[in-house]
């Protein structure tokens, strides 16, 4: 048995036999850049009009590219800045340097590439690194030869010596089964990577070959594995970290002044998305928000994931959010949703109420399964009047009822339908509850989401922050955020029951109960009548009786 002294010794021999062997591979062509990845980008790429790589992209790859100690090259590298600054860009011609480097210098190589969506994966970073492909100097790099349509695939990459491909981030075992003399790991969005598909790389950097780890993302929750990275937690110090700031980032040309200020405006400068998304910094906490960011961004993510599968028809209730313009800066926001999945956003600007009214019924008349649920205070009242003279399924959403829903836990009871509904969207965004609601991925619904803030007042109710505070506070109204839940609400109030009597019938019963004396705009909704909808604090199913019976 060799001793431990000699082990070392065998190891650091193997090493500098390596190395000689690589020195004597490496003289010529593109395998001249094998350390120097700001050289590859430079010489083997193409840059029309002058431009280059930023300075911050630039410093990060050489941080890549240089070893962090003596011995074998081993770097990881984690990079958190604002959305847009060309993260995923640098991901992908770190990609190309380090797999055309290594094939030229005839050593076996392999890269994983993971990101905390698959979306992100086929939409963004290899799309992207067949872009940069595209930038190729391929007269400079394999004496003319592109790569052919075998090498470079969708979502892989296969030369002499060696391959790249994509890897769920669920699948840590996937990542971890990576060998190869030469190994990089690159985690795109990686504040959504699970904390074992990180370590996963791990057995490579205790091996005696090469090892790269490149992670990149807008920051999230301060919490998981890429925030610890950040925050230098202890056993992460093998780590460098960067953080490219947005002034570095408007400097470099990469982000619009314009563009960031205004999301300052839309999202408030203190909000969670802002400082996630714009700063690129870590927030403190959104504990406060009735829907946290990151809810919001994995409902996004499913969406994408519906999306990217063909878009099949969901099973459930289908329903259009009608959220009506108060004011002229407000737009007016139609939200249809089908089942699980709020497929859109359909906005409008200074339109009148026949307008909006005839947008409405058009998704209605496209579907006859559809219910309208529309804001009825304010000039909504008179959207929701027309659509029912019209005989559309459509019902007014009176944010200022009183209602007698709980929280899942029926401890807590609601302010108004408002905070009702917020909470209800609130409870079908919980990522304990295995969620399945789909929103599209949008910036300015996001914002809207995560505005409003929530309390519980003395009486034991929550009260979701009011649509007029919110714009006392961040200066404009949430109407995406507001055509949303109410798309989403009808299932909190046994929508089906709704839905499965034509409107004409729905009128019968409840003429034949004398409730509609009252109007719905006046009064609520039927269902957020207290004496319609009860919550049994133990069971928590919801008994109801028809309609003011
Ligand atoms: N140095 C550069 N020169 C030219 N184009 C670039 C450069 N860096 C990035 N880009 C381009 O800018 C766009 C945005 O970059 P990229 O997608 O890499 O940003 P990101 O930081 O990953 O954004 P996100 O936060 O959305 O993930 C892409 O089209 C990319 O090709
Ligand atoms: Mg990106």
């Amino acid at each position: 048995m060799p001793s431990a002294a000699n082990a070392e010794l065998l190891d650091r021999l193997k090493y500098l036999r390596d190395l000689q062997d690589r020195a004597a591979r490496i003289r010529k062509g593109v395998a001249l850049y094998y350390d120097d990845p700001v050289g590859f980008a430079a010489n083997c790429m193409r840059w029309p009009d002058g431009r280059f790589l930023t300075d911050y992209q630039c410093s990060i790859l050489e941080m890549l590219g240089k070893p962090q100690s003596d011995g074998a090259h081993r770097s990881r590298v984690a990079v958190r800045g604002p959305h847009g600054l060309g993260k995923t860009a640098l991901a992908a011609t770190s990609a190309l340097w380090f797999a055309l480097t290594r094939d030229a210098a005839g050593v076996d190589w392999k890269i994983a590439t993971t990101a905390g969506s698959w979306h992100q994966l086929t939409q963004y970073l290899w799309p992207e690194i067949h872009r940069w492909a595209g930038r190729v100097r391929w007269d400079v790099v394999r004496d003319g030869r592109r790569f052919t349509r075998a090498e470079l695939q969708n979502l892989n990459l296969r030369l002499n010596h060696g391959s790249a491909f994509a890897g769920a981030s669920a699948n840590a075992a996937l990542i971890e089964g990576a060998h190869a003399d030469s190994l990089m790991f690159i985690y795109d969005e990686s504040k959504a990577i699970p904390a074992d598909t990180f370590d996963a790389c791990e057995g490579a950097f205790s091996g005696t070959g090469e090892a790269l780890a490149l992670a990149i993302s807008t920051p999230g929750d301060p919490a998981g594995r890429f925030y610890d990275i950040h925050a230098r937690k202890r056993g992460y110090e093998d780590w460098r970290v960067r953080h490219v700031t947005l002034a570095e980032a408007v400097a470099a040309g990469r982000i619009d002044t314009g563009w960031a200020e205004q999301r300052r405006v839309q999202w408030g400068e203190t909000s969670a998305v802002y400082v996630n998304r714009v700063l690129g910094e870590f927030h403190a906490g959104d504990e406060n928000s009735v829907v946290p960011l990151r809810w919001a961004e994995e409902a996004m993510a499913r969406w994408h994931e519906w999306d990217q599968a063909g878009r099949p028809e969901p099973a459930g209730p289908h329903t259009v959010g009608v959220d009506v313009a108060r004011s002229g800066e407000d737009r007016t926001v139609l939200a249809p949703r089908r089942g699980n999945v709020v497929v859109e956003l359909r906005r409008s600007v200074r339109e009148d109420t026949m307008q909006t009214t005839g947008r409405v019924k058009g998704i209605l008349d496209a579907d006859p399964d559809c219910l309208a649920l529309v804001d009825v205070i304010g000039i909504g009242a008179g959207v929701l009047d027309r659509l029912r003279e019209m005989g559309c399924k459509a019902e007014g959403f009176n944010a200022s009822a009183a209602t007698s829903r709980r929280d899942v836990t029926g401890e807590l009871g609601m302010a108004n339908v408002r905070s009702a509904a917020w909470w209800s969207l609130r409870e079908q965004l919980d990522p304990s509850a295995s969620p399945d609601l789909c929103l599209p991925d949008d910036d300015m619904l996001l914002g809207d989401l995560t505005a409003p803030g929530w309390k519980v007042l003395s009486g034991g109710k929550i009260q979701v922050e009011s649509k007029d505070d919110i714009r006392k506070r961040i200066g404009r109204s949430t109407d995406d955020g507001d055509a949303v839940v109410q798309a989403c609400w009808s299932d909190s109030v046994d929508f089906p029951l709704l839905g499965s009597i034509p409107v004409e019938g729905i009128a019968e019963v409840l003429d034949a109960k004398g409730t509609w004396a009252v109007r719905p705009e006046d009064a609520g909704p039927p269902w957020a009548q207290p004496s319609t909808v009860e919550r049994d604090p133990r069971s928590g199913t919801v008994q109801r009786s028809p309609f003011g019976a």
